[in-house]
């Protein structure tokens, strides 16, 4: 079993205070410039990671898209924590999740979108700038978790409460959090399926969530990480089916690399829905 993983969840309450400060962009990749921030002796060091999303390849005039599209273009800065918990990185799942999202970015506008297992948001954030109304949710147990969301939206000028809503909804638990949320038309999740004991609890939430919202459906990216892992079982006895969706192309019209975009890990697109 591989897993990548080298924090553990542990390490978020043991997170001190993070510095912000002026940052300046000093690498480029796929779509993405890092910056990294300075911090004091007793501070977990933080950078903004830029993701850019537009709908041209940069720097080439002669590609005939250029020349027939009008340039789209949305630029989403997260704060990221490279030494704290799961949530305070950008995993590679999103930004794979984030351009399928931008891709089909006509779709999103008023949509109400809900993300699980946000993290950092990428995905949600870039949703809601899309024109989407969105939810970003990560585990209620997990408070310094839900700040850091609120952070992220800050970054990008979005108010939580105002233009976007954060709240806690720990994967499995029904709770008041879960009952409240209105009505929704998406359901995202980036590499929320990285912990087998976790899987049964992700999809206990969708299937309530999708059978309250029947033409909803998830879409989720996950890292492949061990040939023995499987939600099929699962999918069946929550009455859920899932579709595989290609990403061979993704990002080519933009000139991403989608194997850089991955960090060379093998991801893959599922759309959940409720059998039928
Ligand atoms: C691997 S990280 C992915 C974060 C983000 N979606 C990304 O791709 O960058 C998994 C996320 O799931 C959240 N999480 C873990 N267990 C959870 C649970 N039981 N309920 C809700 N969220 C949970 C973690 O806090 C973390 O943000």
């Amino acid at each position: 079993m591989t897993s990548g993983y080298q924090v553990s969840e542990e390490s978020d309450n043991e997170q001190t205070t993070t510095a912000v400060a002026t940052v300046t962009a000093t690498t480029s990749t796929a779509g993405t410039q890092i910056a990294s921030v300075g911090a004091g002796s007793n501070e977990i060091p933080e950078h903004i990671r830029k993701f850019v999303f537009t709908n041209q390849k940069t720097g080439i005039s002669s590609d005939t898209t250029a020349l027939t599209e009008p340039l789209e273009k949305v630029e989403v800065q997260i704060p990221e924590l490279l030494q704290s918990g799961y949530s305070f990185y950008t995993w590679p799942c999103a930004p794979v999740l984030a351009w399928f999202l931008w891709e089909n970015r006509r779709n999103l506008v008023g949509k109400r979108v809900l993300e699980l297992g946000a993290g950092t948001a990428l995905p949600g954030i870039l949703a809601a700038k899309c024109g989407a109304r969105v939810i970003l949710s990560d585990s209620c147990i997990l408070p310094k978790s839900l700040a850091h969301i609120r952070k992220s939206c800050l970054a990008n000028n979005l108010a939580p409460g105002q233009d976007i809503e954060v709240i806690g909804l720990s994967w499995g638990l029904l709770l008041n959090s879960v009952f409240n949320i209105g009505p929704l038309d998406l359901i995202i999740g980036a590499d929320c399926f990285y912990d087998p004991s976790v899987f049964e609890d992700i999809l206990v939430t969708i299937s309530f969530l999708l059978e309250r919202n029947k033409d909803a459906k998830f879409i989720c990216t996950y890292q492949e990480r061990s040939a023995d892992w499987s939600i099929e079982a699962l999918l069946k006895k929550w009455k859920l089916r899932s579709v595989p969706i290609i990403i061979d192309n993704l990002g080519k019209s933009s000139g991403v690399d989608l194997l850089e975009l991955m960090g060379n890990h093998t991801i893959h697109l599922l759309e959940i829905t409720k059998e039928r």
